[in-house]
């Protein structure tokens, strides 16, 4: 038994928690990273009390000192946290009602119950923030490095097969659009993060008349019009962890986006690729093979999605029981939100790093991408344009691909007489529409790989993300 009991068991227990039951049930070890947003809370529900006439206002301006100090102290590493204590709210409450008497009121009309859920909320709307520059740093990695290699085609592949030539560019900006969907998620998940829950007490609100609004303006928990969000429903409050889910989910796709990227990195950068070389500080070698230069930051990169979605599972699992309303599981939602939000911030870092110091081997892609059979569908165009059914094409366009792999020349090696006696509709231009540079001229719609167009996107997410 400790000798002290903590805050919250006084009155009611005769001593302290068995000291392994405190240490399992303590939270300190991970929660103290609240502290900024804990105390933060707290300022903000003191001013409050001091305007409904709870606090007087030399008892406000002593608790503000205390609680500033103890950030400052915190920041600094010198403030001892304490595990009997149990967490980050009770450790500094508790420090400073031993050097502020008056911070004994500081508690009134709260719980550890609305002040963890305001507290997680502070913290994730700030993370969301951070990694939405993140990601737009990532963004920005990707189309520099097709501006960069404006003129460097490769060939696209479906099933990973040669399919059709594309931009280098194209395939990059791919990965920006699907980071951009990513921040719209996440910042649509801001939405529902930014609602002030503080009023909402251990369940059942309070008897006293806090000032909610105060409150929330106080920790700019305001929308875009500069309406305070208020959570409308005390028991919802204090259990909810949607926005905990949400961020969660969110964050699952965006690993998924930079485990995607991350393969295709790893692809080129072998030797059966060699689009491209990452810079030696961005790569690791092997203890054993001396010629070995591996992707590892793409590799960890892919390997990270794992626990991310395993912590989505997680906070899924641990809320799908919960009977109304604070259950003391919910304490478990901290480690598996936090450790999102570090790998993907992380994660989007590092790859951002990398991909700048990425360059491009323009002959490798060149030679790739010089496979004329890439440009077997401009062929089956070709007679598209002279009036024959798609379907037809792509048969006779079939016949040419198994005559050239039969008589072991690549498609633009046949001669024009060959391509009539499959069909008479070829003509002497047939040939003309293996030259890549027209063939990307070609592909213009909006979406396309097409040489205007690719200039266009590129100077549109440019713009986008200046
Ligand atoms: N450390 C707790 C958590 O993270 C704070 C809330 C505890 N509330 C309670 N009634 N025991 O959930």
């Amino acid at each position: 038994m400790n000798k002290k009991s903590p805050v919250s068991r006084s009155g009611r227990f005769a001593g302290g928690p068995a000291a392994d039951v405190a240490q399992f049930t303590e939270s300190i070890s991970f929660d103290w990273r609240l502290w900024q947003h804990d105390i933060q809370g707290s300022l903000a529900h003191a001013t409050m009390l001091q305007k409904i006439g709870v606090l007087k206002p030399n008892e406000l301006s002593a608790i503000t000192r205390g609680l500033k100090q103890i950030g400052k102290e915190i920041a600094a590493g010198k403030f001892s946290w304490k595990p009997e204590l149990e967490d980050v709210h009770m450790n500094i409450e508790a420090e400073l009602t031993k050097r502020v008497p008056a911070g004994a009121k500081l508690h009134t009309a709260r719980s550890r119950n609305d002040q963890v859920a305001l507290d997680v909320r502070l913290w994730l709307r700030d993370e969301i923030t951070a990694l939405l520059k993140e990601i737009a740093d990532l963004q920005r990695a990707l189309v520099t490095l097709g501006e960069k290699n404006a003129e460097v085609i490769i060939p696209g592949y479906t099933h990973m097969q040669r399919a059709q030539p594309v931009y280098l560019a194209h395939h990059l900006l791919a990965y920006v659009e699907m980071l951009e969907r990513d921040c719209e998620r996440l910042w649509d998940c801001h939405s529902r993060v930014n609602v002030c829950p503080l009023g909402s007490g251990a369940i059942a609100g309070s008897t006293l008349p806090l000032d909610r609004k105060l409150v929330a303006k106080l920790l700019g928990f305001v929308n875009a019009s500069g309406e305070v969000q208020l959570t409308q429903n005390s028991m919802d409050a204090v259990s909810d962890r949607d926005f905990a889910v949400e961020f969660c989910a969110a964050a699952a796709l965006l690993a998924v986006h930079i485990s995607r990227l991350a393969e295709d990195v790893i692809l080129w950068a072998g030797a059966e690729f060699n689009f491209i070389r990452i810079a030696d500080a961005y790569t690791t070698g092997s203890s054993l093979m001396p010629q070995k230069k591996n992707p590892d930051i793409a590799e960890l990169a892919r390997g990270k999605t794992g626990r991310v979605f395993g912590n989505l599972m997680s906070l899924l699992t641990l809320l799908k029981g919960l009977p109304m309303t604070y259950n003391r599981d919910l304490q478990e939602d901290k480690e598996r939100l936090f450790d999102t939000a570090d790998t993907v911030r992380a994660t989007t870092r590092l790859m951002a790093a990398m991909l700048s110091h990425t360059l491009v081997n323009k002959l490798a892609c060149a030679t790739a991408a010089a496979d004329p059979a890439l440009l077997a569908t401009d062929l089956a165009d070709y007679l598209v344009r002279k009036g024959m059914p798609f379907r037809q094409a792509h048969h006779v366009v079939g016949a040419v691909v198994a005559l050239a792999e039969r008589s072991f020349k690549p498609l633009n090696g046949l001669t024009l007489a060959e391509l009539q006696e499959i069909d008479k509709t070829f003509g002497r231009d047939a040939l003309g529409v293996f030259n890549l540079k027209t063939a990307m001229a070609k592909r213009n719609l909006t979406g396309a790989p097409g040489t205007k167009e690719v200039a266009r996107q590129l100077a549109r997410w440019r713009e986008q993300l200046s």
